[in-house]
């Protein structure tokens, strides 16, 4: 029973994903101010420091406290670094408690760590049984147990449907109802596992049936969309000019409100002449992005790392407002 056994002890660490080329797309100015939004185990923030110059600051966030906790001895050991238990979805206000404007860098690298997939009591996995709670920030929000215990079928169906993508979603639903209303919720990974092998009747190659109910229930809640898109709405006010959006995701949905933000704003219309004429024109016209990259990890590092394999790095810069050569 491949569901029943938890796992061994794994080291909990984190192999970070396209770790230099993030940082060489990221890095405009070796003295400017960085977000590193998806702090982890500092794999990217670290390289970013050692290119750094003196005078430059780092400003790491992770919603996780175990990656807070984790990161304190590179604190320590680094004046230019400062970590803050935050969502990026706020990684605008925490520059304004830091007293920072703008900033040259934003990298955003999506998803769940190893140390969260690994560690059995996070609820990540359907390859160790634990409590299924899957929250990224352990001190506030819904566990997935709880919401599977507390949301109708529709909701239910909705989530899997919208996030995995999931064809079986309403039997997977169904079941998950049926069991509650006999006293018996989902309340374990394991559980959840054997159930949705039970009512997913065409099993893909290679894959395990749980993986797109697990991760349709980690995305939803952890509200990974929502926070995307609440980061992405700050980008033009807090980019300088000539500053990088970094962004690596490692699904479909991700990467398409990655990419419409970036060609959104590259395609930004050009100014009518009624709006050349205001001493501040308004803000989608006054400057735009130009997208760099797409970039896919090389063959040794998919090799290598698995997990690097479904990553997709997209890369925009922040063009100056119009008529002015750009110093940040
Ligand atoms: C793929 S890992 C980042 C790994 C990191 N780049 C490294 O090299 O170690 C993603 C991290 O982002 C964090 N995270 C995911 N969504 C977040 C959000 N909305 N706000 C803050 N942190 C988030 C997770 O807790 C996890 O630690």
């Amino acid at each position: 029973m491949p569901h029943s056994l938890p796992r061994a002890a794994a080291p909990l660490q984190h192999r970070t994903v396209l770790l230099r080329q993030a940082v060489d797309w990221l890095l405009a100015d070796p003295q400017g101010v960085y977000v590193d939004g998806t702090f982890g185990r500092g794999g990217h923030t670290r390289e970013l420091l050692g290119r750094l110059g003196p005078g430059a600051r780092v400003v790491a966030l992770d919603r996780d406290p175990q990656a807070i906790e984790a990161g304190q001895e590179l604190v320590r050991g680094d004046s230019r670094l400062q970590l803050v238990h935050a969502p990026f979805s706020q990684w605008g206000e925490v520059l304004d408690r830091l007293g920072i404007g703008r900033v040259q860098g934003l990298l955003l690298d999506l998803g769940v760590s190893s140390p969260q997939l690994d560690d059995p009591r996070r609820g990540f996995s359907f390859r160790a049984d634990a409590q299924l709670d899957m929250r990224m920030d352990t001190t506030r929000g819904i566990t997935a147990a709880q919401f599977l215990s507390e949301a109708d079928i529709h909701e239910i169906t909705r989530v899997l449907r919208d996030y995995g993508d999931e064809r079986a979603a309403f039997a997977i639903a169904k079941a998950i109802v049926a069991g509650r209303e006999r006293g018996q919720p989902v309340t374990r990974t394991a559980e959840l596992a054997t159930l949705v092998a039970q009512a997913v009747r065409s099993r893909e190659p290679g894959q395990d049936p749980a993986t797109r109910t697990f991760q349709a229930l980690r995305i939803h809640v952890n509200a990974e969309l929502a926070e995307l898109e609440a980061a992405l709405a700050q980008v033009m006010q807090r980019l300088a000019a000539g500053g990088r959006l970094v962004v690596i995701s490692f699904h479909s949905l991700e990467d398409r409100i990655v990419k419409q933000f970036m060609q959104g704003h590259a395609r930004a219309p050009a100014l009518t002449p009624q709006q050349r004429r205001l001493p501040l024109a308004p803000e989608p016209f006054i400057a735009g992005l130009r997208v760099l990259a797409r970039v896919r990890a090389d063959e040794a590092e998919q090799r290598d790392n698995p997990r690097s394999r479904s990553a997709v790095m997209r890369v925009a810069e922040r063009l100056a407002p119009p008529g002015q050569r750009e110093v940040a």
